[in-house]
């Protein structure tokens, strides 16, 4: 499949009073044309800092300090690691919009929803004021908000979290984007309209054949719309594969404690899950070598706090009979020689 995202050993920093805080440190990871990627990781590994960093949205004092982020276009390739203005806005929200968590934070107050949908329109694609506003109705209509003739002219802080939800990414989709970007879309919602959102993305990507990002905490969000999951830790891309080897077979020792401490299908929900042993460490402090060993069950002292393992293809254990097979990359010292990693940062 054609290649439509690279991002490629990028970093974004903060250089804050206390320390520098390496957010992003040396992420690798690819999106087809189509196709929907999970993010997936615990609080703080730097899933929304390497998001915002694709569209160059990274707030102050944060920032690219290194790496590749190629966007193919068809006008070329867009490195947005290393792009300015005009070619930052060419890819911004026409080639790759994003939604955020919260929508209301990331809404004007002050403005009907049929504004901000239009302006992002004529913003784009230099429509009239009044074929925005048609657009803007078909598209609120598009992702299930009911009455969108009389919605369109309603303001954020009249709607609901879901109805809010669906508006964003009205106006995500209000150019279609080639990649929609949605970080932790569910998260602030209940339930039941968690399930909805969802589904919708999951009929809107079908729809329209754009590529997701779906950054998530829940493994079981990312089980049910991933076609390939890359889980983060501390900064770093640890483990990608195809969404079913992620989740039967794990490599990394960490998507394997993050697979234990979901609940398995099916099985009874006070069952005692065991949450990933110890925390993630304070950002100022990395530890050494490969940063997840202090939390490791396969620790190898003398190698894991003097290495970073470096990323190797991984390998597929089914069964002995079948042989070897690869899907993916992981980065851990039990599968690549110490040779391969590079020797310290
Ligand atoms: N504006 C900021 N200023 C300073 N540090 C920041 C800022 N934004 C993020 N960070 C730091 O960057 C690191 C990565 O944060 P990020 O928000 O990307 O994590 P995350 O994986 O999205 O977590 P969550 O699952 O909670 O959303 C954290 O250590 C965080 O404290
Ligand atoms: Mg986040």
């Amino acid at each position: 499949m054609e290649s439509l995202l690279e991002v490629e050993d990028l970093h974004t920093q903060y250089a804050l009073d206390d320390g520098l805080v390496r957010a992003v440190d040396g992420v690798t990871l690819d999106i087809r044309r189509g196709e929907v990627l999970a993010v997936v990781g615990e609080s703080g590994c730097g899933k929304s800092v390497m998001a915002r960093s694709i569209l160059r949205l990274v707030d102050k004092p944060g920032k690219i300090t290194g790496g590749h982020i190629r966007v193919h276009t068809d006008d070329g390739v867009v490195d947005m690691a290393n792009a300015e203005g005009p070619a930052i806005r060419s890819v911004r929200g026409k080639k790759v919009a994003m939604v955020f968590q919260e929508p209301i934070a990331s809404m004007s107050p002050v403005h009907t929803l049929g504004n901000q949908i239009g302006e992002s329109l004529r913003l784009h694609e230099m429509v009239d004021k009044k074929t925005a506003r048609t657009r803007a109705i078909e598209l609120l209509r598009r992702v299930g908000i009911p009455a969108p003739e009389r919605r369109v002219d309603e303001y954020p802080f009249q709607m609901s979290g879901g109805m809010l939800q669906r508006a964003m990414i009205a106006m995500a989709l209000s150019c279609g984007p080639d990649l929609l970007i949605a970080d932790e879309p569910t998260t602030a919602l209940d339930v039941t309209t968690q399930a909805q959102i969802l589904e919708l993305l999951r009929e809107l990507q079908q729809d329209t054949g754009m590529a997701v990002m779906l950054i998530t905490h829940d493994l079981g969000v990312a089980a049910q719309l991933a076609d390939r999951i890359a889980v983060m830790y501390l900064g770093a891309v640890v483990e990608t594969g195809t969404t079913d080897t992620v989740l039967r077979h794990p490599r990394h020792p960490y998507t394997q404690a993050l697979l234990r401490s979901v609940p398995k299908l099916g099985s009874a929900s006070r069952e005692r899950l065991s949450p990933v042993r110890g925390m993630v460490p304070s950002p100022y402090q990395r530890p050494p070598g490969c940063t997840f060993h202090p939390r490791c069950d396969a620790f190898m002292e003398g190698r894991c706090e003097v290495t970073v393992p470096g990323s190797v293809p991984a390998p597929v254990l089914v069964s002995a009979d079948k042989g070897a097979r690869t899907d993916g990359t992981v980065s851990c010292l039990l599968y690549g020689d110490e040779d391969e990693g590079e020797a310290t940062r």
